[in-house]
């Protein structure tokens, strides 16, 4: 073989190498895809850090799990005042001192505000939480409407504690201000 030739062949050999590589990476990634596509990127837990806003001193954490029967709420939030607040996911997942750009409460489905028991209401209407004398709410239920899956998605949301009680009055149950805010976010499983 003449030394050009043995160039050539060389040269065809590491161009055939690189050109398998190419193949076998796309492979991979295809068979990555295809996997995370059926095992799912499924999210089965989500948490909420709740930050007080401007003049309150609540806060707390919530976290969401999802279960056979729903998603179970959990969580503890302090520095409230005594008795009932109202507790729902609002459209937007963004603080702000006062509250209000989390915006409306979280309404896909077109329904009237309403008990989280109600048959009918948003599907952010998660209703009251309650503080002790200390300030502390405790929180913990399943509910079957709310979803970490599709256009009812809660993930990314708001989830916001009132300042007064949720009385279930229309249009968003006269809860007043909004002491706590937090984001609604993909949690380690
Ligand atoms: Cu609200
Ligand atoms: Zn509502």
């Amino acid at each position: 073989m003449s030394i050009k030739k043995g160039v050539t062949a060389f040269a065809v050999g590491v161009l055939v190498c690189i050109a398998l590589m190419g193949l076998h990476t796309s492979a991979v990634a295809q068979r990555e895809a295809a996997k995370a596509k059926t095992e799912g990127v499924q999210v089965s837990k989500a948490v909420a850090i709740l930050e007080h806003t401007q003049g309150s001193e609540a806060k707390g954490r919530v976290t969401f799990t999802q279960t056979e029967h729903g998603i179970q709420v959990k969580g503890e939030i302090s520095g409230l005042t005594p008795g009932e607040h109202g507790f729902h996911v609002h459209e937007f997942g963004v603080w702000s001192p006062d509250g209000k750009a989390a915006g409306g409460h979280f309404n896909p489905t077109a329904q009237k505000h309403g008990e989280r028991e109600a048959a009918k209401r948003h599907i952010g209407d998660l209703g009251n939480i309650k503080a002790n004398e200390n300030g502390n709410a405790v929180i913990d239920f399943v509910d079957p409407r709310l979803t970490f899956h599709g256009p009812h998605s809660i993930i990314g949301r708001g989830l916001v504690v009132h300042e007064k009680p949720d009385d279930y009055g229309q249009p968003t149950g006269n809860a007043g201000g909004r002491v706590a805010v937090g984001v609604i976010g993909v949690a380690q499983p």
